[in-house]
């Protein structure tokens, strides 16, 4: 539907606890068939739905997120979490998707370990980096891309202010994550 909808692609969301990820968790998923127990078994479900969009709408077109160890809903992947990312990054690979897009909440060993097993482009999202620091993973060639979120929020015209070193509206934390309407989502001053 989004692609008829005239999206380019679509973002698998494999992260940040949602349901992908809980299958992912070594507490959240307490399956006994071959969906659960083993890192095998826990990366199943996410390689499947893998398998389904690339299907309808084609690699190309497919991104997949995740998120190592942030324990966003409470999920962890516990302690063989290195173990499954290499495992999953690996079967992800034989789709040859546009993208995998990590979310970055301060695990550099998973990190690099990511960047060594993934084939395709890789964007980081270093969650919650100041502004000197928005390229770093594309300055120490980590990321091919890099995601941003807050600074994107509070400043609709973000490119412009970035090529023309305009200082940048700050995101209000208490109108995000919270049902405020419009406010704070759509109300962020363009700087002219
Ligand atoms: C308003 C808002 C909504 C978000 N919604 C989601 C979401 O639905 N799923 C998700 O994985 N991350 C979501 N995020 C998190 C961002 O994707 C990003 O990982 C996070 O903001 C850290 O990156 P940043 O420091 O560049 O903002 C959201 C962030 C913001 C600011």
């Amino acid at each position: 539907m989004a692609i008829e909808a005239g999206a380019d692609g679509v973002e698998i969301h494999g992260a940040n606890g949602y349901l992908i990820h809980q299958f992912l968790g070594a507490n959240s998923n307490q399956r006994a068939d071959e969906y659960g127990g083993s890192i095998a078994n826990r990366i199943r479900f996410a390689i499947e739905v893998t398998q389904v969009v690339v299907e309808e709408i084609g690699s190309e077109h497919t991104g997949f997120r995740v998120s190592p160890l942030n324990l966003l809903g409470g999920v962890n992947e516990g302690e063989h979490a290195a173990e499954l990312y290499h495992a999953l990054v690996s079967q992800l690979n034989e789709f040859h998707l546009a993208y995998l897009h990590m979310m970055h909440v301060g695990h550099e060993d998973i990190l690099n370990q990511v960047r060594l097993d993934w084939d395709g482009p890789l964007m980081v999202n270093r969650a919650n980096r100041s502004l000197e620091k928005l390229t770093v993973d594309l300055d120490n060639h980590v990321a091919d891309l890099v995601s941003v979120g807050n600074y994107a929020l509070a400043n609709p015209d973000l490119v412009a202010r970035l090529k023309n070193k305009i200082p940048l509206n700050k995101p209000n934390p208490e109108t995000i994550y919270v049902n405020n309407g419009a406010v704070g989502y759509t109300d962020y001053p363009t700087a002219d």
